[in-house]
């Protein structure tokens, strides 16, 4: 067992680790779905990449199934408690990990070669926002070859438009108590948000759409979409409500939809001027993401 760490260090784990490593930690429809596409994908022998350590569990996962696995690990303090997990588990002499940034890793130094198998799960509540395009993007033109094989493999982003003033009131402000609070609103995020979407009072204005399908094996860029969105129902479009489906090879997927225990919450994205729809009629949603962030406007359109 690793030596007990002085109170002082303990509190700076607690700083600079976030909360919600636990959840994710527990959640097993996530951990399992992982565990079978990694037991798939990695053959014994395999070099694994493993893009983001956290505590350990997909490096472990492509251990055991007989990868000579590298792991990284960007936030140092969370790489040094994932170091104490892989020793206590009895795999330091299978599992290298390096307290670093994906992106800063370079093959012939920090890895043998270019690896067999590179597995991630550095996926935020929109898929994006955890900066994994950028990881891939880097990964494409520095770490893997044509025939790595990527788990996940690929994954889709689905938006509902709902109207719900409890989720709008999240990041925007009119009047209260008499006094017009609007300048305030400069400061609201133009990006989306996690929440529990069913912890808000909303009603569904339109039947979901896929906003972006992603394909990890091609290099990703930046894009931008136009759909024309059928409306259902008279009402308020405050917000977009987005979940994805990653896939993790041979059918395994895992997605952020609706409730349950899943650990990811749905992401939100709300309008700063909302608009009104008539059922019948269409809106025009214009979507665009890079390797970091994804907006979402919407107008009024005809069908
Ligand atoms: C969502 S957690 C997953 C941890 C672990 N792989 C698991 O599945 O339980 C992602 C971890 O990857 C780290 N991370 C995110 N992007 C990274 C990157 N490009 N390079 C290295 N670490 C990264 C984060 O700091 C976080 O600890």
């Amino acid at each position: 067992m690793s030596a007990e760490l002085p109170r002082a260090a303990e509190l700076t784990m607690q700083q600079a680790i976030p909360p919600w490593h636990f959840a994710m930690m527990n959640d097993q429809e996530r951990n399992h779905a992982y565990r079978q596409a990694i037991e798939t994908a990695v053959r014994p022998g395999d070099l694994v990449l493993d893009i983001g350590t956290g505590a350990g569990v997909t490096a472990l996962l492509a251990a055991r199934a007989g990868g000579q696995v590298f792991t990284c690990e960007s936030n140092l303090h969370t790489a040094f408690l994932a170091d104490r997990v892989i020793s206590a588990n009895g795999y330091g002499d299978r599992i290298t990990l390096i307290p670093r940034s994906s992106t800063e890793l370079v093959v012939g130094r920090d890895l043998p070669g270019k690896p067999d198998v590179v597995t991630a799960e550095i996926f935020d509540c929109g898929l994006i926002g955890e900066s994994a395009l950028h990881a891939l993007e880097h990964a494409h033109r520095e770490l893997i070859s044509s025939t790595t094989r990527l788990v996940p493999s690929g994954g889709r982003l689905w938006a509902q438009l709902v109207e719900s003033e409890s989720l709008h009131g999240l990041n925007h402000v009119d009047v209260v108590e008499g006094f017009d609070l609007r300048p305030f609103n400069v400061a609201s995020t133009r990006g989306y948000f996690p929440r529990r979407i069913d912890c808000h009072p909303h009603t569904v204005l339109a039947p979901a759409f896929r906003l972006f399908d992603f394909t990890f094996g091609e290099p990703p860029v930046p894009r931008t979409r136009q759909l024309t969105v059928p409306v259902t129902r008279d009402g308020i479009a405050h917000a977009a409500v987005m979940w994805f489906e990653l896939d993790l090879g041979n059918g395994i997927t895992v997605s952020n939809h609706g409730a349950g225990s899943c650990h990811w919450e749905q992401a939100v994205q709300t309008f700063p001027a909302p608009v009104t729809t008539k059922a019948g009629a269409a809106v025009r949603i214009t979507a665009r993401h890079d390797l970091c962030a994804l907006t979402l406007d919407v107008e009024r359109t005809r069908l």
